[in-house]
């Protein structure tokens, strides 16, 4: 096997196995960092959501109590208005979604489907959990979300929550009298559930990886091809020149010039190791002959 294989070989085993751990590393670091973008987006529009649900409580519904003993006004409901406020959203960014589902709700679109069911059910058997993330797959690729419990937190939800009896009539004729009733004081009643696609974060995160990758080959590969020059400049070449005079001298060919002993390398003094050999051997044979 010449030099210049082993070298090479060696090289390339040692970029393998770099490339290699390299590629864990990034994979890891780039899907965290992509993970944890998912979830300040998650995050940000649960914020959203309760800016929207908090406005409607302090300033819509006031100004609408009056207007509500006449006539049921949803726009007056501070989870209609977010629900409201979220759809639209959902017209230029279809994959986020944002739900309300509840046990027992009073408008049945908000009856949880198997997977909210199970959130549902998690955040009441673990009343001091705030949040829960969790993720799903689709066909659309993971999605990620982002729950929080919604508790029954003032007497003042039991007004349309607790029995029909209780509730504006002028609601009960738009939701009737089964749905959304007989919620308790201090019970998680559903959960706010803030849905993220995590395809997009994903793929740019794998992007990243395979530029990363890209960039550590070809540095790899300048670097190859400059090693490889120095070594057949600096070693091989040199190397052979010495090894070619050497075989001449060894078949009795004196005329051969001298080596070149102008390199301060170790190159250079193995040439004049040899040139002071050969002078040696050239006296000795010398004096053979006188
Ligand atoms: C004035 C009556 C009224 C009050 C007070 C009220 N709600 Fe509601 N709530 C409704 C109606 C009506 C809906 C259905 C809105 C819709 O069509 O999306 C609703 C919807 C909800 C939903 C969505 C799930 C569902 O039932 O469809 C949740 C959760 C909810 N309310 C929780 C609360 C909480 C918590 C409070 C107290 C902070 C509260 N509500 C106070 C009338 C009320």
């Amino acid at each position: 096997m010449t030099l210049r294989i082993k070298f090479n070989l060696v090289m390339l085993a040692a970029f393998l196995v770099g490339l290699a751990l390299a590629a864990v590393f990034f994979n890891k670091f780039s899907e965290r960092t992509a993970r944890k973008a998912i979830l300040s987006e998650a995050a940000l529009m649960m914020g959203q959501a309760n800016a929207t649900i908090h406005y409607t409580d302090t300033q819509i519904s006031p100004l609408l109590a009056k207007q509500m003993a006449v006539q049921f006004v949803p726009q007056a409901i501070p989870f209609f208005a977010a629900q409201q406020t979220f759809d639209h959203l959902a017209k230029d960014f279809p994959d986020y979604t944002l739900r309300q589902p509840t046990l027992n709700p009073t408008n049945p679109s908000d009856r949880p489907l198997a997977w909210e069911a199970d959130i549902i059910q998690a955040l009441i058997a673990e009343p001091t959990l705030t949040s829960l993330v969790t993720e799903r797959d689709t066909e659309a690729g993971k999605i990620l979300s982002y729950s929080r419990p919604v508790k029954v937190d003032s007497q003042e939800c039991l007004t349309c929550h607790s029995t029909p009896e209780a509730a504006p009539p002028s609601m009960i004729d738009v939701y009737g009298r089964n749905n959304g009733f007989g919620w308790k004081l201090g019970s998680i009643v559903g959960a706010e559930v803030v849905s993220v696609p995590e395809r997009v974060a994903l793929t740019q995160a794998r992007q990243s990886l395979y530029v990363i990758m890209t960039s550590l080959a070809i540095v790899f590969a300048v670097m190859l091809a400059l090693l490889n020059l120095m070594l057949h400049m600096f070693i091989i070449r040199p190397v052979r020149r010495v090894s070619a005079l050497a075989d001449e001298v060894s078949l009795g060919n004196m005329a051969v010039p001298e080596f070149d002993t102008s390199g301060t390398d170790e190159i250079g003094s193995l040439s004049r190791s040899f040139n002071r050999m050969r002078r040696s051997l050239t006296a000795a044979l010398r004096l053979l002959e006188e």
